[in-house]
């Protein structure tokens, strides 16, 4: 089927514990998002300490359909009218996944219209340039991709759509784990990166001195820093019982540690990017996931980046954590290049970014 310039999208994003539907249109002056609805299950999950996958997908079914409802009534559209239906395909909960790509997929069977698994990971990966494509791959500049979020750490050398070169990647926990199992030793809220960068605000980054680890790999690893902070704690405690793992810090020592902690975390992932991106002779980086919402991250990559000359874009800051925005842009890019799934196609838990 002929590509055309005006196209209507709508995404569902299912891969973990948010439900997410999007519908974005793309015409001859750019992309317009009419509608993008995401319900949080945090709450549902929080009092079992992590995510409960049955609980993940009963949660997909009940609210899958009262976003697309609202999606479409939203963005003032008949689902009848969409020219194709996308679903992250992979990675993720497969208990999760499929209930998002079996509901776009009936609804491409169902209406005769096509239907496009996406890579959640190239979802993050594409969504620095929400907003600014124009001309499909054109505008898909080279660049040095660093996805952060709270299942993965990864650096990859993109050279335009689908033409991603993996780099390097956590061999342990993701940052945005590291950010999450560090505030709960601290008591604070899942998830912990939003939590710890509060918490961070004037703490002092210089006065616990945690590893920054494989300095000069492209890889990451986050549980020695994990595992750092672990052993300050009992250390530094002022409560009465120094084996509890909520420990009564002071709030300036509560401050100090998270600011320690959030710096170890950024000189890591700022080094690796800059130097990959000169190695790779790119002059753009880019960023995205959970953990690119960080405004400290923000600030010291846009400087870093300046510094050596390279150009700096990262996904708006509503875009960072997941949606189905960026699932549907993916999903709009793709068509325009002229690919389409099956709607044999299977769901892939493992699913891989190259
Ligand atoms: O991309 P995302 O929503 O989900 C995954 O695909 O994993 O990322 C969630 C992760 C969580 O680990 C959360 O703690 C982290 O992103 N995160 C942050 C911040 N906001 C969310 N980490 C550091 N600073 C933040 N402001
Ligand atoms: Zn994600």
């Amino acid at each position: 089927m002929p590509y055309n310039w005006l196209v209507t999208v709508l995404a569902l994003e299912t891969s973990c514990d948010e439900t997410a539907v999007a519908i974005l249109r793309r015409d001859r002056s750019g992309h317009e998002l009419l509608a993008s609805e995401v319900a949080s299950q945090v709450a549902a999950h929080e009092k079992y300490g992590g995510i409960v996958p049955e609980i993940a997908s009963r949660n997909h079914l009940i609210y899958a359909p009262r976003l697309l409802d609202r999606a479409a009534s939203v963005a003032k559209t008949r689902l009848s009218e969409i020219d194709a239906f996308a679903a992250t395909s992979g990675p993720g909960l497969a208990s999760s996944l499929m209930i998002g790509a079996t509901i776009a997929k009936g609804l491409a069977i169902g209406f005769g219209k096509r239907y496009l698994g996406i890579n959640h990971l190239e979802g993050h990966l594409l969504s620095p340039f929400f907003g600014v494509e124009k001309d499909g791959d054109n505008d898909i500049k080279p660049n040095v991709s660093l996805i952060v979020s709270g299942g993965h750490t990864m650096l990859v050398v993109v050279r335009g759509l689908t033409n991603y070169q993996l780099i390097g990647h956590t061999v342990d926990d993701a940052a945005g784990e590291a950010f999450d199992k560090v505030a709960k030793m601290l008591g604070l809220g899942y998830p912990g990166g939003p939590d710890i960068e509060k918490h961070a605000r004037g703490g002092d980054p210089k006065r616990f001195d945690f590893p920054r680890s494989m300095v000069g790999s492209e890889n990451f690893s986050f549980s020695g820093l994990k595992t750092a902070v672990r052993y300050l704690l009992p250390k530094i405690a002022s409560g009465e019982d120094r084996r509890l793992t909520q420990y009564n810090l002071d709030a300036r020592t509560l401050r100090d540690v998270c600011a320690s902690f959030q710096q170890a975390v950024i000189d890591v992932l700022v080094t690796k990017t800059i130097a990959a991106a000169q190695k790779y002779r790119v002059n753009l980086v880019t960023m995205s996931g959970g953990v690119s919402c960080n405004q400290e991250l923000r600030t010291q990559m846009r400087e870093a980046s300046s510094r050596k000359g390279i150009e700096f874009k990262s996904a708006e800051q509503w875009l960072c954590t997941d949606n189905a925005a960026m699932i549907a842009f993916a999903a709009l890019l793709r068509l325009r290049a002229g690919f389409e799934s099956q709607v044999t196609e299977e769901i892939d838990p493992n699913l891989a970014l190259v």
